[in-house]
Parts: structure tokens; sequence; C-alpha cells
């Protein structure tokens, strides 16, 4: 190695931390800093706080510079990347520790290799563009760059694998909880975890497990939501559409994620306190869509239609048959519609 080697990577690093940090001070200053004042600050020259300002305004944050006043953060739109999560994930354990792809192939496919490495309970991958996104069902996850919100946490749950399998639904609630929070007030859940918005899907949720009989190694849960990209492929243009075009107002992706991570944290705590869903699922009725609404449910042998009735602690939909039986649909096996169309 060359003796300069160690000095460049210092180098590097201490730009980084300085590029940190004068952007969290611009942030919560929100007024004009001098450059002055910046030096200061940091023990740094006018001439390394200018050349962190052009490197911050060149990866997309807005920042005003006027003679004599400083500079000032007019705004850090969407931006998402490692800086963004990590400031704004607070949670205690969710997104505690979070890594940013700007492309990957699945995030979901990511975790798991994480995993396998013994990232802990709530490690969360994020990334802005997905090159092989997976769907429930061994479909495709369109996942374009240029807006959309594509994650996946991984869980080490204490408990038997039969008692994991309502844990999707958990994420389907805190999705629904978050987006509510966030203004889109008519966001719901098509049972078991499609988010759908208009009668149309917005977020499709894919959890995967690696277990055994009687143990678990982890869960891995896939959240893909359309926010802001409002081009689809032609096979889902009629059943997708996104946050932005339902509710016309742009969307700041990290801060929908930590309303989501923070509503998974207290969720979680009450899945786990009974190993099922038991305390969850009177706030999950509540924005169930095809609740006492006729379903088609697709299943394997053939397909009938019912009435759906809600859920029960195992997360399984309740289906009043024609002749009033009622009978449990499971998740993993079938498919429910609305009998005219996917509501
Ligand atoms: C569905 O078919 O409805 C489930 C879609 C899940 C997509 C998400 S995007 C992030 C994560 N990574 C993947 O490859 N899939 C999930």
């Amino acid at each position: 190695m060359k003796s300069g080697t160690p000095v460049q990577i210092n180098e590097i690093s201490e730009n980084c931390v300085l590029k940190e940090e004068i952007l969290k001070a611009l942030k919560e200053q929100n007024r004009f800093l001098s450059g002055q004042e910046l030096c200061e600050k940091f023990q740094v020259s006018r001439t390394a706080i200018w050349k962190v300002i052009n490197q911050l305004k060149e990866e997309g944050y807005e920042i005003e510079s006027v003679s004599r006043k400083g500079y000032r953060l007019k705004s850090h739109g969407d931006l998402m990347n490692q800086f963004e999560l990590d400031s704004t994930l607070n949670g205690h354990w969710a997104g505690k520790t979070v890594k940013y792809f700007e492309v990957t192939d699945s995030t979901n496919t990511q975790v798991k290799r994480y995993a396998e490495e013994g990232a802990p309970h709530g490690f969360l991958a994020v990334a802005e563009e997905q090159t092989a996104g997976k769907g429930r069902r061994g479909r495709e996850w369109f996942s374009p760059k240029g807006g959309n919100l594509y994650f996946s946490l991984l869980l080490r749950p204490n408990m038997p694998p039969e008692h994991a399998s309502a844990l999707t639904l958990v994420m389907a609630l805190s999705v629904v909880q978050a987006m509510r929070k966030i203004g889109c007030h008519d966001a719901s859940i098509k049972w078991p975890n499609d988010i759908v918005l208009n009668g149309k899907k917005v977020c499709g949720i894919l959890t995967e497990m690696s277990a055994e009989m009687d143990f678990i190694h982890y869960v891995v849960i896939g959240v893909g939501i359309n926010v802001g990209v409002e081009q689809f492929q032609d096979d889902i243009k009629a059943m997708a559409i996104s946050l932005s075009e339902a509710t016309g107002k742009g969307i700041r992706r990290v801060d929908l994620l930590a309303v989501i991570m923070e509503r998974f944290e207290e969720n979680y705590a009450l899945y786990e306190s009974t190993e099922d869903f038991s305390k969850l699922k009177e706030t999950y009725e509540q924005y169930l869509l095809n609740k006492d609404v006729a379903v088609k449910v697709l299943e394997p042998k053939g397909e009938y239609i019912g009435i759906a009735r809600g859920i029960n602690s195992q997360g399984e939909l309740l289906v009043e048959k024609e002749d009033g039986r009622v009978v449990q649909v499971y998740a993993g096996e079938v498919s429910v519609r609305g009998v005219y169309g996917y509501v």
C-alpha cells in the first residue's frame, strides 16, 4: 500500500462527516448560516465549506447562497439517500440499522443476504430502484427509479413458525395507518395485505420466512409503494395507482417510511405479546375494504362467492357462504377479489 493511502481515506471520511454536520446544521437552523459561522463551528476553511455546499447542491439539495448572508436550505424535497434515512428514521429498533441502495436486485433478497451474515432484528434495506423486484406468487414487482419506495424489514421473531403467519397483516396495518397520518385518508386494506386507494392498488407486501419445523431463523417483510412514479406497465395500468396521483400532493418518502416504522414497532409489540393478531384485529377491520362485501375466493380447487365478515385472530379471512356457513380463508393458498374486479 502506498504511504499516502491512509491520508486519502481519512480525508474522504472527514469530508463525509463535515457534509453531514453542515447539512444537519442547515436543517436544524432553517435560516441563513454565514460562511464565517460555519467555519468557526466546524474549524475548517471557507474553501472546505464552499466545496461541501457545492457537493450538496449536486446531490439535489436546494441551497440558497446569498453574499454577506450565507447559506440556507430551501428544501430537501424528496431526496432519499443514506444520510436522509439515518437522520429521519428514529425508531427504537425498526430501521435503526438501515442500508440504502441506489439500485439493487430486490431488497428482500438483499435483506436475506444480510440476515445470513447476522444482521439484527429490525435491519432495513431501502432502494431507489430494483432490477428484479419480486411480487407475490412468483410475479415481478415493477420497480422503476424516480420516486417510489421499495424496502424490506428483517425480523427475528422469538415464536413458533405457525404464529408468524399474520406478520404480513401487521405491516399492512402499519402502512395504511402511516398513509392516513400523512394525509391519504382513503387508504384501505384489501385482505390480506394490498393497500388500495380509489379502488386501485398502491402498495404490495411480500413476506418470506426462513425457518425449521419449530424455529424461525428470520422473516423478511418487503413493501413496495407507488409513491411518485405515475407510469405503469400495460398489464398493471388498470389496477395500479400512485400516492401522488391519488392525492395530488408531493410526498417525502423518508417521512412516510419513518411513520411506517413507528407504527410497525407499536403494532409488532401488540402482536408479540399474544403471538397472534387478536389485539390488532379490531383496528385492522376498520380499514378493511372487503368487510361485509361480496368477494370471490379463488382456491386451487375452484372458486366461490361469499360475504367477507372480517378476520380471526390468526389473520384469516372469515367468509360467509350462501348456505350461511362461515369458512376461514388462509392467505397462503388463495386469492380474494371483488365479485366484479380487483376490489
Ligand atoms: C405483491 O405482489 O403485491 C407484493 C409486492 C412486494 C414488492 C416489494 S418491493 C420491496 C420488496 N422487494 C421485493 O423484491 N419485493 C418487495
